[in-house]
């Protein structure tokens, strides 16, 4: 691990919640200083505890939203004494069902300020550090949604798919410059974790008092029993680790998501219509 990215902290946002958790312990058990992000102040000492239990050398918290730039600028200083960031992964993230010309303008627009700008606002602000220093790999946390389109959640997966090219266009970026740094996308299929009422709350919505009906609710109920029945976080954080280590651009925890990823090609080039995946 040093010897791909230095031994610098791990800069990982969003790190309060179930997949933020998996990436905290599993680098503090690599003994790496960490810089934890947040708005869940209680998350965050939870995830912070763990990670120290894990055998972190340190840990420093950063309580603020991920969609803020100034929130980023303030993750990268956190580094600053410690050497610079060896790793960052943009991690936070919500996800509000809807249809996409039903669902109210402000819902669309939060999730595209933490599912989108998040990560334009961590790469913006981690890969001048890492030039800097000469090392490093930044991480976004896309989505398999990230790679096909399923229905009811519009500003997720647009955002997704955004956060895939960003990635991908910053990866041929540092090719160019024939710098170190690297740069990766990582898409997770269902994970099981609480997102989706978490994000419901990070809104100050009650999942109680969220009602949707038809085909909102249809694909909603489908999409919750997919990440009920998900891969383990530890996963997604294992997957990330071994792209550390093999520098891998695509980081596909579970691998078979790559055939869905096949199919909407295939369909592209025989100009059949896209699968309905959900
Ligand atoms: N769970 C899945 O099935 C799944 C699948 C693919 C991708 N993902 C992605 O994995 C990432 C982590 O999700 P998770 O499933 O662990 O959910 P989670 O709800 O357990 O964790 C998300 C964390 O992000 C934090 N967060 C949300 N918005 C924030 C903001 N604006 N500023 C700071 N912190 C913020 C939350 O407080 C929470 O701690 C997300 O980007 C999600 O889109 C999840």
């Amino acid at each position: 691990m040093r010897a791909a990215v230095g031994d610098g902290p791990v800069v990982i946002t969003g790190a309060g919640g179930t997949i933020g958790t998996a990436f905290a312990v599993t680098f503090g058990a690599l003994g790496l200083p960490l810089v934890l992000g947040d708005y869940d102040d209680m998350g965050l000492a939870v995830t912070g505890a763990q990670a120290m239990a894990a055998g972190a050398s340190q840990v420093r918290t950063v309580q603020g939203d991920a969609a803020d730039p100034e929130v980023a600028e303030i993750l990268v200083d956190a580094c600053a004494d410690l050497g610079g960031p060896s790793v960052a992964i943009f991690n936070a993230g919500i996800c509000v069902p809807g249809l996409t010309w039903e669902q109210p303008l402000e819902l669309w627009q939060r999730q595209v300020d933490v599912d989108y700008w998040g990560p334009v606002h961590g790469v913006r602000a981690m890969v001048p550090a890492m030039l800097e220093r000469g090392a490093g790999h930044v991480f976004a946390v896309s989505s398999g949604a990230g790679l096909v389109a399923p229905p009811g959640m519009g500003a997720y997966v647009s955002s997704k798919h955004a956060v895939v090219g960003l990635m991908e266009s910053l990866h041929h970026e540092l090719a160019r410059l024939g710098s170190p740094v690297r740069a990766s996308v990582v898409c997770p299929g269902n994970v099981f974790t609480n997102i989706a009422d978490n994000s419901l709350l990070s809104l100050n919505i009650d999942p109680e008092d969220f009602e949707l009906d038809g085909v909102a609710a249809e694909v909603d109920a489908a999409s919750r029993a997919g990440v009920d029945a998900g891969a383990p976080a530890q996963t997604v954080a294992d997957a990330v680790v071994e792209a550390v280590l093999d520098g891998r651009f695509w980081v596909l925890p579970q691998p078979e998501l790559a055939l869905g990823a096949l199919d909407r090609y295939q369909r592209l080039a025989d100009g059949r219509p896209p699968a309905d995946l959900l």
